[in-house]
């Protein structure tokens, strides 16, 4: 079923952090679709410089990339610690000074390359880089990786394939997030082996999954023979959408896959919104959140 009909779907699966970034401490952002490239700061004479400019107090005084590729710098004064690492300022930043900052990192001990970021004009990891050693004069200059698509603020990614695997994103997170946190998880849960996973993350954050559906995976259309493809693996399939026994057969495929993904979300103990493509997403969203707000205050 899902090789036959998820060319008509819109496939979508991230863990939207950044939307949460008010919310927790920590925060990173992970995208499958990053999209940007080309960051303006790139000829910026002075990051590409790492240029030092006037410093008189004990700050230490950084400029942090912000948005996508059209973003721009800002910039925070940051207390200086001892043994202080750039890693530090920047959640320094995150934590008091502007919640919304996306970045990402995970070990924090040097092993796992996710902190890294160009650090007035190299690359460098994040955890690992010690601000007496970068910023001598109290000047700092943070970007993104310019290896790599910029998803946004200071996380850069590249994707492996086009394929996602919701299994591994979940259990990233769980890993990753530190604090109890807020995470919705937008996905058509196609994908095998979540569930575990799922119920992991749910027993120590706030789980939201919002699915998206194609009503055409429901209810195929009487078209005839229909060229479909996977998004995700390019592969192609022909259906004879035009026979009624082929899409009574799908229809009951799909009717089945939704009750399957029902018990599994339900068995996590998840919230879950249900969208459908074509439909104004905005009504059920704010339903669902107002729902979930009255329920948490009760
Ligand atoms: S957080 Fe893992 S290497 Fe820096």
């Amino acid at each position: 079923m899902r090789k036959l009909l998820s060319g008509r779907v819109a496939r979508i699966v991230g863990l939207f952090m950044a939307l949460m970034a008010s919310l927790m401490p920590g925060m990173a952002a992970l995208a499958d679709n990053p999209v940007l490239t080309g960051a303006a700061f790139w000829g910026d004479p002075e990051f590409d410089a790492g240029k030092a400019l006037s410093y008189e107090s004990v700050d230490v005084r950084v400029r942090v990339w912000r948005g996508g590729t059209d973003g721009a710098f800002q910039e925070f004064e940051v207390p200086r610690r001892e043994s202080q690492t750039v890693l530090d300022v920047v959640t320094h930043i995150q934590r008091a000074l502007d919640p919304t900052l996306a970045y990402r990192y995970a070990c924090r001990v040097g092993m796992c390359g996710s902190c890294a970021m160009t650090v007035n004009g190299a690359a460098r990891w994040t955890c690992r880089t010690h601000v007496d050693k970068v910023a001598k004069d109290g000047r700092l200059t943070v970007a993104p990786l310019r290896n790599l698509p910029v998803i946004r603020d200071l996380v850069a990614f590249e994707p492996e394939g086009r394929s996602t695997d919701l299994a591994a994103s979940l259990t990233y997170a769980v890993r990753l997030l530190n604090h109890r946190s807020i995470v919705v998880v937008l996905s058509d849960f196609l994908a095998p082996s979540w569930e575990r996973p799922l119920q992991r993350l749910a027993a120590r954050h706030e789980v939201v999954a919002v699915t998206v559906d194609d009503p055409r995976e429901r209810a195929l259309p009487a078209s005839g023979w229909l060229d479909l493809e996977d998004a995700e693996s390019g592969r192609r399939v022909l259906v004879d959408a035009g026979s009624r026994e082929v899409r009574g057969r799908l229809a009951s495929l799909a009717e089945r896959r939704v009750e399957e993904r029902r018990r599994g979300l339900a068995a996590a103990g998840v919230d879950h919104v249900a969208l459908i493509t074509g439909q104004d997403y905005a009504l059920p969203l704010r339903r669902a959140f107002a729902l979930r707000a009255k329920r948490l205050h009760r």
